[in-house]
């Protein structure tokens, strides 16, 4: 898809085709999560969702569902992009960036986010005569995903990569950039992430 930037700018914007097990969970968690409604500081109205100013929360052009156990601290930056489902319990620490790229970001109940880990669920692409800059016209996007599942966590400064699912209960040990699925309980550190427990 072609999309027209404010300058006159055109885009190429590319949903990837996410597996049906994806589109399933995030369909699942968009029914059950309520809808949270934002004012231009980033601030919640209308419930009772515990969030640090200063935080970001960019949520204007997709559906951001969120439950109001969960609760993020000062200095994060939330992208609902393509659609964003944030579960019970789950707690965002400072500093965390979720959703770069714009994609689907599911974080199932009781996952969370040590200071400074991202999710990425989509990437701008450098093509050979193409810039990767987001503000360059001709640039690409391409929008995938992040699955945390429940209980997971991402300790300080982790990374997850578009088209990742991190299964339920494991740890991402400090620092590693997850490329791969990682399995339900496993722990995985390094760059690139390798199970070491
Ligand atoms: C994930 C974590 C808890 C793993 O702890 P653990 O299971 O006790 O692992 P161990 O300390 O026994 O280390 C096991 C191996 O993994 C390695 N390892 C541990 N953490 C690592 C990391 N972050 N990056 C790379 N390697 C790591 C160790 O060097 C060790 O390697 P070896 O067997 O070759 O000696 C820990 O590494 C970690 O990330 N701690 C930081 C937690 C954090 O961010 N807290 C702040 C928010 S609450």
């Amino acid at each position: 898809m072609i999309v027209t930037g404010r300058h006159g700018q055109k885009f190429e914007r590319n949903i990837l085709e996410l597996p049906a097990a994806v589109m399933a969970a995030f369909a699942a968690e968009e029914a059950r999560l309520p809808q949270i409604l934002f004012d231009v500081d980033g601030c919640a109205i209308g419930s009772d969702v515990e969030i640090h100013n200063p935080t970001i929360v960019i949520a204007n052009n997709g559906p951001l569902r969120m439950a109001s156990t969960a609760r993020i601290d000062s200095f994060c930056k939330l992208e609902a992009g393509e659609g964003m489902t944030i579960g019970d319990y789950v707690h965002i620490a400072s500093f965390v960036h979720l959703g770069i790229g714009g994609g689907i970001t599911i974080l199932e109940d009781g996952t969370s986010f040590a200071s400074g880990s991202k999710v990425i669920s989509g990437s701008n692409i450098p093509a050979p005569g193409r810039s990767c800059s987001a503000t360059a016209p001709g640039n690409r996007v391409d929008k995938s995903f992040v699955w945390i599942q429940r209980d997971a966590v991402l300790f300080a400064g982790a990374i997850v990569c578009p088209g990742v699912t991190v299964g339920a209960e494991a740890v991402i040990a400090a620092g590693a950039i997850v490329l791969e699925d990682v399995p339900a309980g496993e722990t995985w550190a390094g760059t690139p992430a390798r199970m070491i427990g």
